[in-house]
């Protein structure tokens, strides 16, 4: 979690670009936020509680025309989100300042070290270990050194930039996990936990290995590996659009995001089919490879996690071949049995988060073929697995995922239809039917105002259940998760039928509960269902493919015309997103940066 922004140049300002540069990386943290900058004389610091505009009402005081400096915006891990806590944090002499990303694991051993010798410590945070052990090691007049000496010392996962007030000149990078990349400027280089925040500046960029400490100055960029030898990393020209990191005149990110999946799923599909078949190798797999999969290991977390049993149900159901799903946090410790011939996907839109990278990591361990989905080029999960598939959604700002969702969603039908047609099973009708969603979802985009309503009843409620069957069960778990993080509404998914199990005892009359019915071999089910909640007094929406008949026993009802069941979910996720979006809205609530969350959880 926590973003983190360096500049160092010659005649600009670091200021301005790193203030802008937090911007663009709030949504990885945004409860404090703080800039240092270096000259030969001091470090000039300022640092707020809150989101990024209480740190900008400061900006006034710190010294103009300095060409060097590091910013943070934080998601706190250790430690409340203080002035104090925030970062930078310096050493007891205020010559070093440094940024950091991730967790120290053994802070405290090493911050009582340092209080034995002396240091004097100000924050609750682990990181302001590293500023410290930086001046013991000489820091502040040979930053490189120390920053060598010093991570030997440090355990975890974390990335961090380093500043001295005698070497005004350099921003020392190290990269543990936690992700890092530098952006290569015309007399000034840049640094930050992901492209967006300098994509106004350069469009040349050179991604950090795991291990890797660099040295930045104006015109040079020196990496090192965890030997201290000097290693080349590929310079990468990212190519996306700065106004897709932007609001586009949305209101809100996740709007924006919502309104342009019709064109972010052409994107996805782009050359990935030829005629009927979909291309292995534009995936990133091969026919060969595909033939051998006898199983396959689904794991994810949240979101991605609710894509994953959509991909279970389309790859079983079309290739049938076996699938599990599992929560990354859960699968890591559960000592899983696998099948010698397992493929192992990963699910992850920021393809950093922890859980679903150790998952990925004991995979390899074990010996399996492991693949990403994910939306960050040059991301850890990308880099790590054997092969990798991009949803190429653009930049997803919002914490609360949908674009992202419904690529992933596409990318797992790809790979269904790509193993179906090598298992002997080809759906040609299906390959096709393909090539016309971004047409079905503009259609269904058109015809969404009834969610508004839906959403008014909604917020001033406290409770919302989410039933449906099979494929839909899981659209009902995305369509609970959705409005819980952005509305804080009490929500619940079940699996229709399994209400009566217990959960039908907390209907009663008025109770909101949303119905998804496209899945069309199981809608006289769920019409049962239907009417057991509706006995209960409850007050019933449906989501429901525009085939079925009119005169479902459901109060409101909101059609989505899927052409194609299986091709239904990426339909209609679109109503669900919006009525979490609405409802959010209609609560007054703060949409693209719900409370508590991040969007990228780079921590256990
Ligand atoms: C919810 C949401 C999260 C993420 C989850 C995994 O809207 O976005 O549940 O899906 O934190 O993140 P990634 O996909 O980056 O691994």
């Amino acid at each position: 979690m926590c973003g983190i922004v360096g500049f160092v140049g010659e005649q600009n300002d670091a200021l301005p670009f790193i203030f802008s540069g937090l911007k663009r990386l709030e949504y990885r943290g945004y409860d404090s936020a703080g800039i240092a900058l270096a000259a030969q004389g001091g470090i000039g610091i300022q640092k707020a509680r809150g989101k990024l505009a209480a740190l900008g009402e400061l900006l006034g005081a710190m010294p103009s025309g300095v060409p060097c400096g590091i910013g943070h915006t934080r998601w706190a891990t250790h430690g409340r989100p203080t002035d104090i806590n925030a970062h930078p944090h310096t050493d007891c002499h205020g010559e070093i300042a440094t940024v950091h990303n991730g967790i120290i694991e053994n802070f405290q051993e090493l911050r009582a070290e340092l209080i034995a010798l002396g240091h004097h410590f100000l924050s609750d945070t682990d990181t302001e270990v590293i500023p410290h052990l930086l001046e013991e090691y000489g820091g502040a007049h040979d930053l490189e050194g120390a920053v060598r000496t010093a991570e030997k010392r440090l355990i975890g996962a974390y990335a961090f930039l380093a500043i001295s007030s005698r070497q005004p000149d350099r921003i020392i990078a190290v990269r543990r996990t936690s992700p890092l990349i530098i952006g290569l400027g015309d007399g000034e280089n840049y640094l930050a936990s992901d492209f967006s925040a300098f994509l106004s500046a350069t469009r040349q960029a050179q991604v950090l290995e795991n291990g890797d400490m660099a040295v930045v100055t104006p015109h040079t960029v020196r990496i090192m590996n965890l030997a201290g030898e000097t290693v080349e990393r590929p310079i990468m020209t990212v190519d996306w659009d700065i106004r897709q990191a932007e609001r586009g005149g949305y209101p809100h990110f996740m709007l924006k995001e919502i309104m342009e999946q019709p064109d972010v799923w052409s994107d996805c599909l782009l050359g990935r089919i030829q005629g009927d078949r979909v291309v292995p190798e534009q995936i990133g797999l091969t026919p060969e490879y595909l033939q051998r999969v006898k199983h396959i290991q689904i794991i994810a977390a949240g979101t991605a996690y609710h894509a994953g049993l959509i991909g279970k149900s389309l790859i079983e159901s079309l290739a049938r071949i076996p699938v599990n799903v599992d929560v990354a946090s859960e699968f890591r410790y559960a000592h899983p049995v696998m099948e010698p011939d397992t493929m192992v996907i990963a699910i992850s839109q920021s393809g950093e988060t922890a859980d679903t990278l150790a998952c990925l990591r004991l995979a390899r361990e074990l010996g399996h073929f492991t693949f990403s989905i994910t939306n960050t080029v040059g991301s850890t999960a990308a880099r790590e697995s054997d092969a990798v598939a991009y949803t190429l959604a653009g930049p997803e700002i919002a914490v609360a995922s949908t674009k992202a969702y419904t690529t992933q969603i596409l990318v797992l039908t790809l790979i269904a239809l790509a193993l179906a047609d090598i298992h002997g099973h080809p759906r040609p009708d299906l390959v096709r039917g393909l090539l016309q969603l971004p047409l079905l979802g503009h259609q269904v985009l058109d015809v969404m105002e009834p969610v508004k309503d839906m959403a008014e009843r909604l917020a001033s409620g406290h409770d919302v259940f989410y039933i449906g069957r099979g494929r839909d069960y899981a659209l009902a778990m995305e369509g609970q998760l959705k409005i819980k993080e952005i509305s804080y509404l009490h929500a619940e998914a079940y699996p229709a039928g399994e209400l009566k199990h217990g959960t039908l005892a907390l209907i009663e009359e008025n109770t909101p509960v949303v119905v998804i019915m496209t899945e069309r071999d199981v809608a006289d089910k769920t019409v049962s269902n239907i009417l057991e909640v509706k006995a209960r007094g409850a007050e019933v929406w449906g989501i429901v493919d525009s085939s079925l008949p009119v005169g479902l026993p459901i109060d409101h009802r909101i059609d989505v015309a899927v052409d194609l069941p299986e091709l239904s979910p990426v339909l209609a996720a679109i109503p669900l997103q919006l009525l979490a979006y609405y409802t959010a809205v209609a609560r007054g609530e703060d949409v693209d940066q719900p409370r508590n969350l991040a969007k990228s959880v780079t921590v256990e």
